[in-house]
């Protein structure tokens, strides 16, 4: 039940629609511009570094903040499985991004939502992936790519970190853990079908090039 909780406030955290919110400041639905996509990336191809960063942001922190709230709620009661029901509002946060119900089930692709929860899963994890992400983005400058092979680290990290017993949490509940996490990958992976596409025929726009999506 307590799960459940986790993943309808993590929704009501994830419907905050950080980029096309901006968007719509600025004139434009978001959604028909670029790659079409209701996120940071393509909000910086279509308004800017600036906005860019500014609703990437936005959807870290509205991740970190339902984790947040999840810890408040249900700390003194499970503390020994934390780590695992802010798994459960991260995704609730991941999925209200990406199938916002206000907006036709139409919004992202919910990585910057993913970096809020890798924030609140410990510097160590946050290291590794924001080294990895930045060294694919920065050698192919392919966000997409970067956010593929991210997601799919993310699996392998979480469960190096927790049989070395990082998360403090007993076999089953770091098993369910995992699960989640790699629920929430291939979700991610299933999102970027049409990045994957576009990398494969070489039409896949890179970041900071000012180039006609399609
Ligand atoms: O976070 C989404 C990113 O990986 C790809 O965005 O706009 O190029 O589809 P976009």
């Amino acid at each position: 039940m307590e799960r459940l909780v986790c993943l309808a406030i993590g929704y009501v955290f994830g419907i905050f629609q950080t980029a096309y919110i901006y968007g719509k400041m600025h004139g434009i639905d978001i959604r028909q511009c670029g790659s079409g996509n209701a996120g940071a990336t393509n909000t910086l191809r279509v308004l800017g570094k600036k906005a860019g960063l500014i609703v990437f942001l936005g959807d870290v922190a509205k991740t970190v903040l339902a984790v947040l709230a999840v810890r408040l709620i249900f700390g003194s009661k499970y503390p020994d499985m934390l780590p695992l029901l802010g798994m459960y509002a991260a995704a609730g946060t991941i999925l209200g991004h990406n199938f916002p119900v206000q907006l036709g089930f139409r919004g992202g692709k919910g990585i910057a939502c993913t970096a809020g929860m890798v924030v609140t899963l410990g510097p160590i994890v946050t290291l590794l992936e924001a080294a990895t992400f930045l060294l694919v983005v920065g050698i192919t400058r392919f966000v997409s790519l970067g956010s593929i092979i991210v997601v799919i680290e993310l699996v392998i990290d979480l469960a190096v970190l927790g049989q070395m017993g990082y998360y403090g949490m007993s076999q089953p509940h770091l098993y369910e853990f995992y699960a989640v996490c790699a629920a929430l990958s291939l979700m991610a992976i299933y999102r970027h079908r049409a990045n994957i596409r576009r990398l494969m025929s070489g039409t896949e726009s890179r970041i900071f090039e000012k180039k006609a999506e399609k």
